[in-house]
């Protein structure tokens, strides 16, 4: 889109799109895209996009800029909106949808926000690309990595990933570190990689991941035929949560969509300062030093995007709540033996958070609601083998079998 800028969270300081920067200089917040809304015509937009597939790159009008060059893509997007009749009947809802984005080429929503993140990184020029991940981002980049012929590194927190995740960015041929620590210290050493290495950074904290990620509002917008009432979604780190809100927000300031959805984040209790600055009723989070949680993916005590979350969560008029290990696994395996959706821990979080939500009051039972799932279950085999019933071992005979069915 040209026409964009730069712009800082918090005192609003204006930059051009084609500085590599992080964060304000000025005042140290996290920068984000502006469109220029006003310029642009809503019905030409919705003709546009109606030509096209549903797909991050099909809402390319709102999308940064390459100048007639194509993205570096694998079609992402365009994932299920699953209507949950079996799990929406246990909980006596008759709208519940969940927005599957684990069907993305690696397997979780990162892509659509790493196709634009690396075509940047191609535009840019720039020598190597580099991430601090609890493995889906690394999964991510190091395939997209791969198919820019970018140098990748990646750092993940040692011994705390789920093994579908790290085989995914070793195959890919990601230069691979396990940093002695957690996320939030991989981070840290990333964000120093960059300013005493020149390496690209892409996580969340740059500015042209969540434009990719944005997407997914708009396709939910286009699925349902209008914005749901209430989104319910995992926050790590807190970027995606924000991307939502700015996409259904762009939508609805194009006249796309007639309103925004309530947007509920949902931590797992032991990494949860977001949801804690929430009870309190703080405008600022107090990191959790040691997160502890199943969901790996989620297991974040420091969200660099927390304010970004907070704005986001509070401009919506949702909240943010915590949820127990035990609820993530019971949800995890609900929405996998009654709706036929395999998601991982951290993605199983959005529905447990629901549950709560709904018994709460918070959110009415008659309302139109979307579950983001963020990754796919295969991501995490060790976690669901070690929570599920195990085989039964028997004899190649009907006997044996008929023994063990009790028949
Ligand atoms: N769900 C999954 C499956 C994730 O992998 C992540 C984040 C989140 C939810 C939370 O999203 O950070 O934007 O609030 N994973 C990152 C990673 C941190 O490194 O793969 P968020």
């Amino acid at each position: 889109m040209s026409g964009s800028f730069l712009r800082c969270i918090k005192c609003h300081k204006e930059f051009n799109e084609k500085e590599i920067l992080y964060a304000c200089p000025s005042c140290g917040n996290l920068l984000e895209v502006v469109l220029p809304i006003s310029e642009l015509d809503p019905d030409e937009l919705r003709g546009s996009f109606d030509k096209r597939p549903l797909s991050v790159w099909r809402y390319r009008e709102l999308l940064p800029d390459f100048k007639g060059k194509a993205p570096i893509s694998m079609d992402e997007g365009g994932t299920p909106l699953h209507r949950c009749s079996r799990l929406g009947e246990k909980l006596g809802l008759r709208n519940l949808y969940i927005k599957f984005d684990g069907m993305n080429p690696t397997g979780s929503f990162k892509d659509r926000g790493m196709t634009v993140g690396i075509t940047k990184a191609r535009d840019l020029r720039v020598k190597a690309v580099v991430c601090a991940s609890t493995g889906n981002t690394s999964a991510s980049l190091a395939a997209y990595a791969g198919i820019a012929g970018i140098r990748c590194i990646v750092m993940i927190p040692s011994g705390a990933i789920a093994l579908g995740k790290l085989s995914q960015a070793m195959m890919h041929g990601a230069e691979v570190f396990e940093v002695e620590g957690n996320f939030d210290d991989a981070l840290e050493l990333v964000m120093s990689s960059s300013r005493e290495l020149g390496l690209y950074v892409l996580n969340s904290v740059n500015p042209f991941r969540p434009e990719g990620q944005k997407t997914a509002a708009y396709e939910i917008v286009d699925q349902l035929g209008g914005a749901p009432d209430s989104l319910v979604i995992p926050v790590g780190n807190g970027g995606n949560n924000a991307a939502y809100w700015k996409g259904f927000s762009e939508f609805k300031e194009l006249g796309l969509a007639k309103k925004v959805p309530r947007i509920f984040g949902i931590q797992a209790e032991g990494a949860a300062p977001v949801a804690e600055a929430f009870r309190k009723g703080a405008d600022k989070i107090v990191p959790v030093r040691k997160p502890e949680t199943v969901a790996t993916a989620i297991r974040i005590g420091n969200p660099a995007n927390w304010l970004k979350t907070m704005n986001a969560i509070r401009g919506s008029k949702g909240d943010c709540i915590a949820v127990s290990d035990k609820e993530i696994i019971d949800s995890q395996k609900n929405i996998a033996s009654m709706e036929g959706l395999f998601v991982e821990p951290a993605a199983a979080a959005s529905f447990a958070g629901l549950v709560r939500l709904i018994e709460a009051g918070d959110i009415d039972k008659g309302e139109r609601i979307v579950c983001v799932a963020t990754g796919h279950g295969l991501k995490d085999p060790d976690g669901a083998i070690r929570v599920s019933k195990k085989p039964v071992k028997i004899e190649a005979s009907i006997r044996s079998l008929k023994a063990n069915l009790g028949a």
